[in-house]
């Protein structure tokens, strides 16, 4: 079913597998390139909806390339790790960024809990508390030290994936709007996830 667009995406394909190992340096350079932000109030809202733009790509990144067959997205797999520091550098920044602005808020109650229920401060909290060993650990040394752990650790990218749309709904919320499209999302990649896991591809055989 994807052959028309396997073949229209062909050179761009072939562009990342031949420079993989600069394309994975240009992501780690932008990672280091987007820290400064994190003295910049006026961008805190664009990195947190970037590092959610990322973080969906390298979501769909699996079910675009085993379930749906997308050889560009299989072409970019072994980039997940370098995309994934970018990913988490941008949500530090965000959400680091907020904390040095306002550490005192932290101690405050209300920064955890309103009117009854947990705050979208909380949830992006702790959505970046889940991202910070995954940052730390995607790198090959860690991979090596951590082995059949290492993929395990890195299941933490679902509560990741989770906390976000939390923390995206409630900002909705308070805003009295109602943030649906998060929502759709993140089932759309739970179905995906299941089809990767079952094996259902609509890749051809070779
Ligand atoms: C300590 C952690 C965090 C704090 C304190 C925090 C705080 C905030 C604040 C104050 C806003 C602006 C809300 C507004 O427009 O009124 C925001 C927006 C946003 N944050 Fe976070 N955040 C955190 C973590 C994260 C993480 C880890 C992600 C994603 C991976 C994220 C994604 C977003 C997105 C996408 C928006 C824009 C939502 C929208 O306006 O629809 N945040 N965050």
């Amino acid at each position: 079913m994807l052959t028309p667009i396997n073949e229209f995406l062909r050179p761009v394909e072939e562009t990342v597998r031949k420079y993989q190992k600069y394309i994975g340096y240009f992501f780690v350079g932008l990672s280091f390139a987007s820290l400064p932000f994190i003295f910049l109030p006026e961008f805190q809202k664009d990195t947190g909806e970037q590092a959610w733009n990322v973080l969906l790509f390298i979501l769909f990144l699996p079910i675009l390339s085993k379930v749906l067959g997308l050889r560009v997205a299989q072409a970019l797999m072994p980039l997940r790790k370098e995309i994934g520091i970018f990913m988490g550098t941008l949500a530090f920044v965000h959400g680091a960024g907020y904390l040095f602005q306002y550490p005192e808020f932290l101690l405050d109650g209300v920064f955890w809990w309103q009117n009854g229920m947990v705050t979208y401060f909380a949830a992006g909290f702790f959505a970046l508390l889940l991202t910070i060993p995954l940052l730390l650990t995607s790198n090959l040394w860690a991979m090596k030290k951590l082995g059949k752990n290492w993929k395990k650790l890195h299941r933490a990218t679902y509560g990741v994936a989770i906390l976000t749309v939390v923390h995206i709904v409630l900002i909705g919320w308070s805003k009295d709007h109602a943030e649906i499209g998060p929502v759709l999302i993140l089932v759309a990649y739970f179905i995906g996830k299941t089809l990767e896991w079952k094996g259902i591809t609509l890749k051809k055989p070779h």
